[in-house]
């Protein structure tokens, strides 16, 4: 294992890193996920408790993976391991779980290929519901665009293909140079996107619902957790992939400032899909004549049933912002895909000196065949059992744990040191604190409200 080091890929540039990583942070849950969120807890005012937990959570525990990652240069089993042996068992159980979200979240991207197509001309019609429910996620139909013939099952084959394509080609010609691509094209996408959005009659309304600042709300315990949640899951923490993305890292690099710069692009897009997806929730109010709370919802219902009926109601080129806005779920959701799946690969190949060629076509083959259960009308129920199981569940523990063990059975000082090292920025100890005085005791109290919530 030792020997093989000297040969470990490497990012081409700190940039590439970076991107890579706002990639892998940036997905479904800015654009469906955040928005509601806000809107649901005080709007404006949701973001005092989501910055609070960013600064206390979010960023010391990415310092805590990226720096862990960067100094025992593994993914999270290996990573783990060269802290004690038995270790080694968390970091493996952390990327099952990681590769079981890949399976699911691949499903969500493989629909929404399907819709770019679907957008240009509605093909989902007047009732979106019963066509998502009722006739895309059947098999056996088929549709016709453009000449070429496809179903549910082959944006499937194309999601998983380009994931193939592009882990197999490693980090710096893979995944750095896909990111180069993908994150510059995002940029582009969600600012046309909420350029249309809050050039909408009746958008104002809608952003105003999600920024309006009803301050009361921060009494609220659960608000505050809610906060916590969303800010580990948007930063892909838990997923051992920070760990292996900083493991590819140079041996200089300032672990600190990209840990900052990953966390504030990440919530940059977070806010901008915020205003574009407000301001058209305020559009299809108004243009149908219902209260906003009508038409606001998360999630898949949002990305396939609500926003469909909303383009339908677009006026001039609705089509086309149809498109442009599935295009947007499509590549935030393969950034974040290629950093699931390298998390995961890439514990194989430092466990089984595997190459990473046969490590990627194992994953992916397998990782097609179970998506490929979970897309059919009756993998949907199972699909939201996993999640609820996983989201709620698999990342608190993970965290958890992650942070008890590095806290305190092998001493935080021990990565402060190595990354203070390479950093120009230093963290200091407000860093420790919010390890062990913040991270721990909220993940202990988001685990007993999940489960309270359960009972
Ligand atoms: N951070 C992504 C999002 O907010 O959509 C989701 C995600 C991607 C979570 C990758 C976990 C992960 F490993
Ligand atoms: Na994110």
């Amino acid at each position: 294992m030792e020997k093989k080091e000297t040969q470990r890929d490497q990012w081409g540039s700190r940039f590439g890193f970076i991107l890579a990583a706002i990639g892998s942070a940036v997905g479904l849950g800015n654009i469906w996920r955040f928005p509601y969120m806000a809107y649901e807890n005080g709007g404006g005012a949701f973001l005092v408790p989501y910055f609070f937990a960013l600064l206390t959570a979010g960023i010391p525990l990415l310092v805590l993976e990226m720096g862990l990652g960067h100094k025992m240069r593994g993914s999270a089993p290996l990573s783990f391991r060269k802290i004690k042996e038995k270790y080694e068992t968390l970091g493996w159980w952390t990327v099952l779980i990681t590769f079981v979200v890949t399976v699911y979240y691949s499903v969500i991207i493989a629909w929404a290929v399907s819709f770019v197509f679907f957008a240009f001309k509605q093909s989902w019609g007047a009732k979106p519901d019963e066509f998502f429910f009722g006739e895309y996620l059947k098999m056996t139909n088929f549709w016709k665009i453009g000449g070429i013939r496809f179903n549910v099952l082959a944006s499937l084959a194309l999601v998983w293909g380009l994931n193939y394509l592009i882990l197999f080609k490693g980090i710096k010609e893979g995944i750095e140079k896909a990111s180069k691509i993908f994150m510059p094209l995002l940029a582009v996408l969600v600012v046309l996107i909420t350029v249309r959005g809050i050039t909408l009659p009746g958008a104002i309304e809608g952003i105003n619902h999600f920024l309006e600042p009803d301050f009361s709300v921060l009494k609220d315990p659960s608000v505050w957790v809610s906060a916590y949640g969303q800010v580990f899951f948007t930063l892909s923490l838990g997923f051992g992939i920070m760990i292996a993305y900083a493991s590819y890292l140079p041996k200089k690099s300032d672990v600190v400032n990209n840990a900052f710069i990953t966390a504030f692009g990440n919530s940059g897009f977070s806010f901008l899909a915020g205003i574009a997806i407000f301001g058209v929730l305020g559009y299809m109010a108004q243009s149908q004549g219902v209260a906003f709370k009508e038409v606001v919802t998360s999630g898949i219902g949002l990305a396939f049933i609500a926003f469909p009926k909303a383009i339908n109601l677009l006026p001039g080129f609705n089509g086309l912002f149809g498109a442009l806005f599935f295009l947007c779920l499509v590549v935030s959701g393969l950034s974040s895909t290629i950093s699931l799946i390298e998390s995961f690969s890439s514990s194989i190949m430092d466990k089984f000196q595997m190459t990473r060629k046969k490590a990627v076509t194992i994953v992916c083959g397998l990782g097609f065949l179970g998506s490929a259960i979970f897309a059919t009308g009756m993998g949907l129920v199972i699909l939201d059992v996993v999640d609820h199981f996983l989201n709620n569940y698999g990342l608190a523990v993970v965290g958890l744990v992650e942070c008890i063990l590095l806290g305190y059975f092998w001493g935080l000082p021990n990565i402060k040191k190595h990354v203070n090292g390479i950093s120009d920025f230093k963290v200091g100890v407000w860093w420790n604190i919010a390890i062990k005085s913040v991270t721990i005791p909220i993940l202990t109290i988001m685990l007993a409200f999940k489960f309270k919530a359960e009972v």
